[in-house]
């Protein structure tokens, strides 16, 4: 890419605004970036009534990559169903993008092994990445409230199955290259109740000799919840449908101990713009303090670079400046254990931005 890529900012709500503020410092550091910041959620309902706004929705189209903080907060929450809430914005940004693979990575910094709510001997090792369809399952299906009674429908096509599972077994491909070790993809169903896993786990299994090398297995979704906390060393990539992945990509970010580490990319088709953000919310109990954790942001901005622009060496050269800095013993009150003691948010924003 010879011109500076355009890049839309979408702060958010929230701590958002100040994580992609380093972010952007960040950026500015590495290299030539044109940015154009943009209102999405909570904010743009507050300005024009809705939480995406049909040109943002097309800016965001237009661009090389968003880079987006968190959206919502209590301001905005509310049981009307006419009510305008800032989570359509991100649902309505997956939809228009055609944003349907999410990835989530979850390896616990080294430094940060301690931080886990699980026992370091069962942490140590894990390296997953969830991999969740994103623009089809019940989260878009038809839905409905009629009177006493309310529904959501889950829908999947062959099409939508078999476009995520390429995806997971490609990432489990791509992961693998040079380790010496055997990919490996986890498919999540709940195929002994859903119709729509049944179907899942059939087209997964009509992709996989596509991909002789990559081992693969069924689990489903409960089994899943359970395997991820007694054993989640031996998971490589879990394919998941919508609802399943958003649940299981919580629950994997938790192993760490650091939701406030992870990061995330969803990606459309080949050559359009991708969407990256961290995987924790807009926190608003601490917005405006000065103490939130961008490291969240500053990995996503690393898969924008990799993912969303090509570009592999600035995002390692991220990656390890934030890894040397935790090496260092720099934490945010996040990450801080009970007694250690914490620095705020341009602070270990300066720390990693000297480092690279
Ligand atoms: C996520 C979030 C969203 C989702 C919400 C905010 C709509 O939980 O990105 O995981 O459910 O997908
Ligand atoms: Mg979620």
């Amino acid at each position: 890419m010879s011109e500076a890529p355009c890049i839309v900012l979408l702060p958010g709500d929230g701590i958002g605004p100040e994580i992609v503020g380093a972010a952007r410092r960040l950026l500015e550091a590495l290299g030539e970036f044109k940015f154009s910041e943009e209102l999405m959620g909570g904010c743009s309902i507050d300005a024009h009534g809705t939480a995406l706004t049909d040109a943002v929705l097309e800016t965001c189209r237009g661009a090389d990559a968003v880079l987006l903080g968190a959206v919502g907060g209590p301001k905005w929450d509310t049981t009307d169903p006419d009510a305008p809430r800032p989570e359509q914005g991100l649902l309505g940004l997956r939809k228009g993008m055609g944003l349907y693979a999410n990835l989530r990575p979850v390896r616990p910094s080294p430094a940060l092994v301690g931080a886990s709510p699980l026992r370091p001997d069962v942490i140590v090792g894990t390296d997953l990445l969830v991999v969740r369809e994103l623009t089809g399952g019940i989260y878009f299906g038809d839905s409905g409230r009629d009177g006493d009674t309310a529904h959501d429908t889950c829908e999947y096509s062959v099409t939508e199955i078999e476009r995520i599972a390429r995806v997971g077994f490609e990432a489990a491909r791509r992961r693998a290259a040079g380790s010496g070790s055997k990919p490996r993809v986890t498919s999540v169903d709940k195929a002994n109740v859903l119709v729509t896993s049944r179907l899942w786990r059939e087209v997964v299994g009509r992709v996989a000799p596509d991909y002789p090398d990559v081992e693969l297995d069924h689990l489903l979704v409960d089994n899943a919840a359970m395997q991820l906390v007694s054993r989640p060393a031996d998971f490589d990539v879990i394919v998941t449908e919508n609802l399943f992945g958003d649940i299981l990509s919580d629950e994997s970010a938790m192993l760490t101990g650091s939701l406030g580490m992870l990061p995330s990319a969803s990606l459309g088709a080949d050559g359009d713009p991708g969407l990256f953000e961290p995987v924790h919310g807009s926190a608003p109990d601490i917005a405006g303090q000065g103490i939130a954790n961008p490291l969240a942001t500053f990995l996503s901005a690393a898969m924008m670079l990799r993912h969303g622009l090509d570009r592999a060496d600035e995002a390692a050269r991220i990656e390890s400046a934030v890894d040397a800095v935790l090496e260092r013993g720099l934490r945010t009150p996040d990450l801080a254990a009970a007694g250690e003691s914490a620095v705020g948010s341009d602070e270990i924003a300066d720390a990693v931005i000297a480092s690279l």
